[in-house]
């Protein structure tokens, strides 16, 4: 085993709650078990391979639309996209989360760039990535 390295994370106290009571329903010992295992399932999920040639894409976000700037950072991301973006979809889903869904076409590695700089942004609870390859 490597050295083990310690570090401090910041969560709102409601998502620290519900993440304590998951990951005891799942049987982990303490926080940094589980931790360590969403670490590793990252990673591998990152090494998946897209698609190769051209892909279509979804990427769903959930995002807080009150936080300042958010709305226009994701507007900006996808007119700065290398991937083509076919449509977007907003649903107002309560006082504060919108959810968007967005089609892009494009080479995978432009589409995960593109959904990579959404799902990173601050206000953005959620983002997922779905591709699929263009059949020719
Ligand atoms: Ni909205």
């Amino acid at each position: 085993m490597s050295d083990l390295e310690r570090f401090g994370v910041s969560m709102p106290a409601d998502l620290l709650e519900q993440f304590d009571r998951a990951i005891e329903d799942a049987g982990y010992a303490n926080r940094s078990e589980a931790m360590r295992d969403m670490a590793r399932r990252y990673l591998i999920e990152r090494q998946w391979e897209l698609p190769a040639g051209e892909v279509i894409g979804t990427i769903t976000l959930i995002y807080d639309h009150h936080v300042p700037g958010v709305g226009q950072a994701l507007t900006e991301a996808q007119h700065d996209a290398e991937a083509a973006v076919i449509c977007a979809t907003h649903v107002h889903l309560d006082h504060h989360n919108c959810a968007e869904v967005i089609v892009v076409r494009g080479a995978g590695e432009t589409i995960r760039r593109l959904a990579d700089r959404m799902t990173s942004m601050r206000g953005v609870k959620h983002g997922e990535l779905s591709c699929t390859a263009v059949q020719s």
